[in-house]
């Protein structure tokens, strides 16, 4: 009798701990009312508590972009810009584009010596790199049109934060150590972010009083930048260092109000980001060639997915070197770019056995013209409010400089631009004259925040830091839900890919590709990043691909899911 009972009861604790044994993917945070991810728990968490407070999602996007800029100031900013995606749970849908913008005293050839030659650095580090920034307006004007607790209340998390400092952790101290060289040459940067010299340990206190001081004036006002003592401080900074941004460029900055760029995938319809980001139109472009083809046949990670995605990747990224530019300057072919007739054309192109050399892609001919390190995160509230927001200070900490007195770090957005056509930027991207730099425009991004819904709801919203790999990224993440089926944190988690034309070759990541499928895939013709130990192999080999933050509705039940990238120790949560 006793060994039957022991018999049962082991049976029993098997069944029991079946679907635990079975648990094996990776599951989205799951909560009722909100969720936010983000790359910063601190800063999801001001997030959450925001709306706990009767703040609605926009409300919550606003503190945690400014807690961003005191918890992950590689990419968290107020010196810097971005693009936020809000779709409202009536319906409506808007972008604020707080993009930095050129300032006045720029011009085409501004980084190029008496040769012609692009200067090495004049457009990534120091107070020349810098554009006039725009995250404080943009805040701004968000939570002017749709916020619901008062600006003072929405600013105070991140005054705090500076004010009274919070512990470093294991990313943001090896993030400061590995910029050291760029911010050391800064006083007020080597000060306050390397502090002196002894760098920041994880678990280590880092208080930011000057940053505190300057997000209590703006909580008083925000004008206080453009037009107040940290205008002024920003000024007379660019000034004393040759920077070009002056009190005048700060006094015009506007962050302007936009339509969302949409299409469709496989039924589902897709809310991205117009020019002066590239990213919607050719996530759109790339989702419209994959629509000829049956993914999910494909096995996952196999030769023929990833070949296929490369070869969209090519096509769209060539595109994006001829057209591409700050459409209220230059005409842009948005509308030809993500229109499905112009995917037909170009997918009857590609190759299934053969990869095409990026030298003999050319740029499509999209005929229809318009009429005329960043961090993503993302917010969801108990009303369906979402907001998708991708901003930066471009390269890791923006230009190294700190504007002196303010703690705010400067950006290098100005390297985005095109310094000399034919000449890569920092990304190794090549642009045309439409990118070229003219005062007050906006120079090309890649940044894609994106918003996806079914039968007109809310279905899932993402973006991601990492220049031209956002865009890659983001297509991943969506064709990962809907044609593998993965859940949200399986999506943003599994191994990516890149190719951007030019250089030809497939970047991937460390442990992301299998060796068979690599050589069925170089079989093929296709050409790889150097990997560490490849002879002139980069610094960057080995690294990883984006930092996806994403929430989710679940249908069935309405529960917020939370999904933020295992890749760089952020944290989505919800209540
Ligand atoms: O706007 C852009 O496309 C770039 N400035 C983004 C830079 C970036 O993502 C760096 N982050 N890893």
């Amino acid at each position: 009798m006793i060994k039957k009972i022991a018999v049962l009861l082991l049976a029993l604790s098997f069944l029991f701990s079946l679907p635990q044994a079975r648990a094996t993917a990776p599951e989205p945070v799951r909560a009722r009312h909100g969720m936010v991810a983000s790359v910063s728990a601190i800063a999801s968490q001001v997030g959450v508590d925001i709306m706990k407070r009767g703040g609605n999602a926009i409300d919550a996007a606003v503190a945690v972009a400014l807690a961003l800029a005191v918890t992950w100031p590689s990419a968290g900013n107020l010196g810097g810009g971005g693009f936020m995606v809000i779709r409202q749970a009536n319906g409506d849908a808007e972008i604020i584009d707080y993009r930095e913008r050129a300032p006045l005293a720029s011009s085409r050839d501004m980084y190029l010596d008496q040769d012609g030659n692009v200067i090495k650095d004049a457009s990534t580090v120091g107070y020349r790199a810098a554009g006039v920034p725009g995250t404080v307006a943009g805040a701004y004007l968000a939570h002017q049109r749709h916020g619901k607790l008062p600006w003072a209340v929405v600013v105070e998390p991140a005054r705090r934060l500076a004010a009274e400092g919070f512990a470093i952790n294991l990313h943001l101290a090896r993030s400061l150590r590995g910029t050291a060289k760029t911010l050391a040459q800064f006083p007020d940067s080597k000060r306050i972010f390397l502090r002196g010299g002894k760098f920041y340990q994880e678990g280590e206190r880092f208080v930011q009083p000057e940053l505190a001081a300057t997000l209590a004036r703006l909580q008083k006002n925000w004008r206080d930048f453009y037009t107040g003592k940290t205008a002024h401080l920003i000024a007379a900074d660019m000034k004393a260092n040759g920077g070009l941004v002056t009190l005048n460029d700060l006094q015009e900055y506007q962050a302007t109000i936009r339509k969302p760029l949409r299409g469709s995938y496989r039924g589902y319809e897709i809310l991205t980001m117009p020019p002066p980001s590239s990213g919607g139109a050719h996530l759109i472009q790339m989702l419209n060639m994959l629509e000829h083809y049956d993914l999910n046949q494909m096995p996952f990670n196999a030769s023929d997915h990833l070949h296929l995605l490369t070869e969209v990747m090519k096509r769209a990224f060539a595109d994006r070197a001829e057209y591409m530019g700050d459409a209220d300057f230059v005409k842009v072919p948005v509308a030809g770019i993500i229109s499905k007739k112009y995917a037909d054309e170009l997918v009857k192109t590609i190759d299934m056995q053969h990869a095409t050399p990026s030298a003999s892609i050319k740029a499509g001919v999209p005929t229809t013209y318009e009429p005329t390190e960043t961090t993503h995160f993302t917010v969801i509230d108990k009303a369906g409010n979402v907001v998708s927001n991708t901003y930066t200070l471009n390269g890791s900490y923006g230009c190294g400089a700190t504007a002196k007195g303010t703690g705010v770090l400067l950006n290098n957005e100005m390297d985005d631009f095109t310094a000399k056509v034919g000449v890569p930027n920092m990304f190794g991207l090549l642009q045309s004259e439409k990118n070229a730099i003219a005062p007050r425009k906006r120079p090309l991004s890649a940044m894609t925040p994106t918003i996806i819904l079914q039968d007109g709801k809310v279905y899932f919203a993402v973006g991601s830091p990492g220049g031209p790999t956002i865009i890659n990224t983001v297509l991943q993440v969506i064709v990962n839900v809907i044609d593998y089926g993965m859940n949200l944190q399986q999506a943003i988690d599994a191994p990516r890919i890149h190719h951007q034309w030019m250089p030809d070759e497939i970047r991937f990541e460390p442990f992301g590709l299998n060796a068979d499928t690599r050589k069925e895939l170089e079989r093929r013709g296709h050409l790889f990043h150097k990997r560490a130990g490849d002879s002139g192999a980069t610094e960057e080999t080995g690294s990883v691909i984006g930092d996806a933050q994403g929430v989710m509705v679940e249908s069935a039940t309405g529960i917020r899911l939370g999904a933020s990238d295992s890749r760089r120790g952020g944290k989505a949560i919800g209540y």
